[in-house]
């Protein structure tokens, strides 16, 4: 699994839960984080030439790109140049329209991701009927981020952030991995009947049945690795990645 720091935990977590005795390898680009104020061409460039060195040295049976500023800028170069399947997070832009009673639905992504082509076609070929309204933001990253490593947003912040969804839209899109880790703060600064859609579950389903008829290994075997690209962790994240239950943590250069 991919992202450039603790968002695609937010995916992680609904895969365990799928399919407990899969090992996973949460590799998080730290060096290059945040993800969503590269260009698509950094991003292109970085993510191939990182995620090929890695699956040639640690041989996985799939990647998960669990990051949407990357999924939506480097999925097709990441399926060319690898040879085992890529499943990549793209905003639950369909669902949530599917779901919308009042065809009105907020985007809350990166700005990167809210600016991309990709997210412009996805909204016509699936919320062609829906008033979208797009809110990029870099600082609820950062913002999430801190809240893995204990601490509390500041829910005036965020409440600043999200109103333009108040009284607008009836269904929200999480269109970054790092936004469910905020999801009960986004509920308690957004009106009551919004609902929050994100593609964890969706994505951790399509792994599933990929991986299905693979062999299951005896939970001894199970081994789940946090790996990072840039050194000196800091603490709050160390205790937070060892209690989402990594036995290892290593850097890789
Ligand atoms: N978790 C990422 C996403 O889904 C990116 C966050 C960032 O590095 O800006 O977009």
């Amino acid at each position: 699994m991919f992202d450039s720091g603790v968002g695609g935990i937010s995916v992680f977590r609904e895969i365990k839960q799928q399919l407990p005795h899969v090992s996973i390898d949460y590799l998080f680009d730290n060096a290059f984080y945040p993800y969503g104020q590269l260009s698509e061409t950094q991003l292109v460039e970085r993510i191939t030439s990182l995620i090929s060195r890695v699956v040639e040295t640690e041989s996985p049976a799939l990647v998960v790109i669990a990051c949407n500023s990357a999924s939506t800028a480097a999925l097709p170069a990441l399926r060319e140049c690898l040879k085992i399947p890529v499943v990549g997070v793209v905003p639950a832009i369909k669902p949530a329209a599917s779901h919308s009673k009042q065809n009105a639905i907020g985007l809350l992504a990166t700005e990167g991701t809210v600016n991309r082509s990709y997210i412009t076609a996805l909204i016509n070929s699936y919320a062609a009927k829906c008033n979208v309204i797009k809110i990029g933001s870099n600082e609820l990253v950062e913002m999430a981020e801190m809240a893995y490593r204990g601490t509390k947003p500041c829910l005036e912040r965020l409440a600043k952030i999200c109103a333009p969804f108040n009284n607008n839209v009836d269904t929200i899109v999480l269109g970054c991995t790092h936004f469910p880790l905020l999801s009960r703060y986004i509920n308690q600064v957004t009106d009551h009947q919004i609902m929050l859609v994100d593609s964890g579950k969706a994505i951790a389903s399509r792994v599933a049945q990929l991986l299905s008829g693979g062999e299951i290994k005896a939970p001894s075997q199970r081994i789940d690795r946090a790996l990072y690209t840039k050194p000196n962790l800091d603490n709050p994240l160390i205790v937070g990645l060892q209690q989402e239950g990594f036995n290892q943590i290593n850097l890789i250069n």
